[in-house]
């Protein structure tokens, strides 16, 4: 990139990593932001705010009127000032409460609805506008950050993904069998793939990295590789 063009962009680099779930997005993209000495802007994780709003209220998942009101209504943001970030909800801590099964569940519903989408990505614009930041989700390269200097398209095989899954349930307390995740996974991943709004899909110009057979530290080192290489 020229001089010229960094200052016409008068922002730091964006790196997005998009993917399917499991695929260890959340993990790389923390690491990733911590080595580069970048913000981690973990996209789910605010929809996943959003979902347990939607449940607390008692809202039907298919009433899509009634949510879009609510996600009209709601802020969502991402605070960095301790070593974790943490999710604010309306100016609350909810961070705690987002992997449970319940917001899983709820989330996937909650995140098709135009509405949602659009009030996401512009708050997600509004947290990334200043650059470094690593930005995880389904649809930073294609949607919120397409200008983003590196996109990275991070995969793996739904065995492995499931047993990464299955692995965190199991160290958050909770019981579950491979079968039973590797059904939740592909159901998942079929709704994220074939919805209308913002499918998940690699961006044309998006790195696909399979971390299937991937150490973590090959595939955190691949990436900073990738950025030194072209993004600087
Ligand atoms: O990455 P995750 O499992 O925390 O994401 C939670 C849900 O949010 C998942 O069902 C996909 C959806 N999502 C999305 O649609 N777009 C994003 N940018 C990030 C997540």
């Amino acid at each position: 990139m020229t001089a010229a063009a960094a200052r016409a962009r008068r922002r730091l680099p964006v790196i997005a990593i998009d993917g399917p779930a499991g695929a260890g997005k959340t993990s790389t993209a923390r690491e990733v932001a911590r080595r580069l000495n970048f913000l981690h802007l973990d996209t789910g994780a605010m929809y996943r705010a959003l979902a347990l709003k939607v449940l607390r209220a008692g809202c039907p998942l298919d009433d899509a009127q009634a949510i879009a009101e609510i996600a009209r209504r709601t802020r969502v943001s991402l605070r960095f000032d301790s070593d974790r970030p943490r999710v604010l909800l309306d100016g609350r801590d909810v961070t705690g409460e987002l992997r449970s099964t319940e917001v899983t569940r709820a989330v996937t519903p909650v995140c098709e609805v135009p509405q949602v989408r659009e009030r996401m990505v512009e708050l997600q614009r509004r947290q990334g506008k200043a650059g470094g930041v690593v930005v995880e989700g389904r649809d930073i390269g294609t949607v919120v950050f397409p200008d983003a200097e590196l996109k990275i398209f991070l995969t793996a095989g739904l065995e492995a993904r499931a047993r990464r899954r299955l692995q965190e349930i199991r160290e958050a307390g909770d019981q579950a069998d491979l079968e039973e995740v590797k059904r939740d996974l592909a159901q998942r991943d079929r709704r994220d793939e074939q919805r209308e709004h913002s499918p998940l899909r690699r961006a044309e110009d998006a790195v696909e990295i399979d971390t299937s057979s991937l150490a973590f530290e090959e595939q955190v080192e691949e990436i900073i590789r990738r950025y030194r290489e072209h993004a600087v």
